[in-house]
């Protein structure tokens, strides 16, 4: 990259994040679902979005399957690209807290280097790391999208948990054990906490 933005002055408008947060009723957050490819992330996201949705929260889920489709569809899974990937996402998400909103990412994020990069771009105070815990036996065994079997066969390399390393997180904010508990009660945990961490008086 050349130098050209080292003149680039940061422009600050009149309205601050402090003042949309009001006017929407919320605190900008993230909570930063990370686990297993199939152990639950993006169902348990939509669907406290869902919830938040219903009682007038503005709320928006990064969906690592969704964002490698646009905004990361260069991107593969070698280790840099998928740190890249989170670099993406996180300060995207950053510019949506700004906004006042109300942010979940669900991507695998399996190394804690990187989850600890995307807790520094964004701000401790704002960043929640969740872990979204089940056994590799049981989400092959859920394997909806069959890339698991196609992993084991040699078929797609580098794949999380065969052939690519998962690092769990060592103190998460809160883990969520989804291997055989309900959905309910899985999305129940997680949306008693945001509700805890975005309402104003919280
Ligand atoms: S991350 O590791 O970079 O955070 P991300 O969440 O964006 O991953 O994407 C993971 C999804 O991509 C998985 O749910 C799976 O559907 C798909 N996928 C395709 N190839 C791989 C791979 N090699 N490793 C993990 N997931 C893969």
């Amino acid at each position: 990259m050349d130098q050209s933005n080292r003149h680039v002055v940061k422009h600050r408008g009149s309205v601050t994040p402090a003042m949309r947060e009001a006017l929407l009723g919320q605190r900008g957050q993230i909570f930063w679902l990370t686990g297993l490819s199939s152990s639950g992330k993006s169902t348990i996201a939509h669907a406290v979005e869902e919830r938040l949705h219903a009682m007038g929260k503005l709320c928006y889920v990064f969906d690592g399957d969704n964002v490698r489709h646009g905004l990361c569809s260069d991107l593969g899974f070698l280790p840099e690209e998928r740190t890249e990937n989170m670099r993406r996402i996180a300060e995207m998400a950053k510019l949506f807290m700004d906004a006042g909103l109300v942010c979940m990412s669900a991507m695998i994020s399996p190394l804690q280097a990187d989850r600890e990069r995307v807790r520094n771009i964004i701000g401790p105070e704002r960043f929640h790391e969740i872990y979204i815990e089940c056994p590799l036996e049981v989400c092959e065994l859920r394997d909806p999208k069959g890339l698991y079997k196609l992993a084991r066969e040699g078929k797609i390399k580098n794949y999380t948990g065969v052939s690519a390393p998962y690092e769990a997180p060592a103190a998460p904010a809160l883990t969520i054990h989804t291997g055989n508990a309900s959905l309910e009660e899985c999305v129940d945990r997680l949306h008693a906490y945001v509700v805890s961490k975005v309402l104003p008086e919280s």
